[in-house]
C-alpha cells in the first residue's frame, strides 16, 4: 500500500459441489466446495481521498473504461450492507479493475472481482495491519456467494456441514490442510465453448430454486456430496472425486433445464467435448473428469501426473470444438 492507494489480486474458483439456491442475505441452501484457481484472477486498484463530507462517492473503471453497470452493482451492495462499511464514509473512491482472463471468454468474474474489491476495502479499514480473511470471506459472500470461497488458496468449503464444526453459512473456511496432496496438483483447463454472456444471471438462477419441485432433493444430495467429498479429498480417492464432480455438474444443468422458466446452457460443443472426455478416460484409464459452471464452457480437471498426456489430447481432440480454438490452462 502506498499513500491512499491499494492493489489486490483475487482468483476465480470452480465449485465441485455447487451452490445453487439461497435465502436471507446471501445464505446458501447447501454447503459447497471449490478449487481456488491461479491464472484466472481479478486485479483491483482502489485510490481514495477524503471529501470532508459524510458520504462515499465512487468512480468505477473496468479494463480502463468507466462501467456504470458495475458501479451501480457495487453502490447497491455497499448501501445494502452499510453497517459493515462505515469506514468508507467521507471518502471519494476510484476503483479500477482488470481481469487476467479475456472479457469474451464467458468466464464468470463475480467471485474474483468481488473478493478483490473486498480485499482492497479491508486494506483501507486496517491500513498496515493484516486483513482478517474470515471477515474478507464474510463480506465477499454478501457481494457474491461464490466470492466467499475465493479468499483462501487451494480448496475451500462454504456452508455448515456436520463433520467440520468450524464451518459456517456466513463465510468459507480453507480446507487445503486436510486434503490429500494429489488434489493440490490439480489442473483445470477451461475449454471455451462460447464467449457469450450467460443467458441466466446467477441471481435469477438461484431464485429459480425457490419454486423448483426438486429443490429439497437437490439440497439433500448436495449435503451428502459435501460430506462424501470431504472423505474422498482426505483419502485421495480419484474415482470418488470424478463421480461427485460430474454428478454435481450434471445436476446443476438438469435443475436449470427443469425449472420454470427453463434454461439450456449446454451447447452442442459442450456435449461433444464431454463425450470426448468420457471416451478418452475409458481408453486410457486416466483420472480426468469434467465440471461445468452455469454456462456452456467445460472445465477439464486432472492431476499433474497426467498433464502431459491430457495437454496432447486437448490439442489433438478438444481444441477444434472450442470457440476460436480457445482454452485457458489453469491450476489449483
Ligand atoms: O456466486 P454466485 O451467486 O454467482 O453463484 C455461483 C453459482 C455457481 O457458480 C453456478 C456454483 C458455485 O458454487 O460457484
Amino acid at each position: 500500500m502506498n499513500n491512499n492507494q491499494i492493489i489486490k489480486r483475487s482468483p476465480s474458483n470452480i465449485a465441485i459441489v455447487k451452490y445453487w439456491g439461497k435465502h436471507g442475505n446471501q445464505l446458501p441452501n447447501n454447503p459447497s466446495i471449490s478449487f481456488t484457481l491461479n491464472n484466472c484472477f481479478t486485479e483491483t486498484k482502489v485510490t481514495w481521498k477524503e471529501n470532508n463530507l459524510d458520504i462515499t462517492t465512487m468512480d468505477f473503471y473496468f479494463e480502463g473504461k468507466e462501467n456504470p453497470a458495475f458501479k451501480n452493482k457495487i453502490e447497491k451492495f455497499l448501501n445494502a450492507n452499510e453497517q459493515y462499511f462505515t469506514f468508507l464514509k467521507g471518502l471519494d473512491l476510484k476503483i479500477e479493475s482488470y481481469n487476467s482472463f479475456p472479457h469474451s471468454s464467458g468466464i464468470a468474474s463475480s467471485a474474483s472481482s468481488m473478493s478483490a474489491l473486498i480485499m482492497c476495502l479491508l486494506a483501507i479499514k486496517y491500513q498496515d495491519k493484516e486483513i482478517d480473511l474470515q471477515e474478507a470471506s464474510f463480506l465477499s459472500r454478501l457481494a457474491s456467494g461464490s466470492a466467499s470461497r475465493s479468499v483462501y488458496p487451494t480448496m475451500t468449503l462454504w456452508g455448515k456441514t456436520p463433520s467440520l464444526p468450524n464451518s459456517s453459512d456466513e463465510y468459507a473456511i480453507p480446507i487445503g490442510d486436510i486434503i490429500h496432496p494429489v488434489f493440490k496438483t490439480y489442473h483445470d483447463t477451461i475449454l471455451i465453448v462460447s464467449s457469450k454472456e450467460k443467458s441466466v444471471s446467477s441471481r435469477a438462477g438461484h431464485s429459480l430454486m425457490d419454486s423448483h419441485p426438486m429443490a429439497e432433493m437437490r439440497y439433500a444430495t448436495a449435503r451428502k456430496n459435501t460430506e462424501d467429498l470431504l472423505t474422498i479429498l482426505k483419502n485421495g480417492d480419484l474415482e470418488g472425486f470424478i463421480k461427485i464432480a460430474e454428478e454435481e455438474a450434471n445436476q446443476l444443468h438438469d435443475l436449470m433445464a427443469t425449472s420454470t422458466p427453463s434454461y439450456t446452457l449446454k451447447e452442442p460443443n459442450t456435449i461433444n467435448i464431454i463425450n470426448k472426455i468420457l471416451e478418452f478416460r475409458k481408453e486410457t484409464c486416466l483420472p480426468i473428469c469434467y465440471t461445468l459452471d452455469a454456462g456452456p464452457n467445460v472445465h477439464l480437471l486432472y492431476p499433474d501426473s497426467c498433464a502431459e498426456q491430457v495437454h496432447k489430447f486437448i490439442e489433438e481432440e478438444l481444441k477444434d470444438y472450442c470457440f476460436e480454438n480457445k482454452y485457458i490452462n489453469d491450476k489449483v
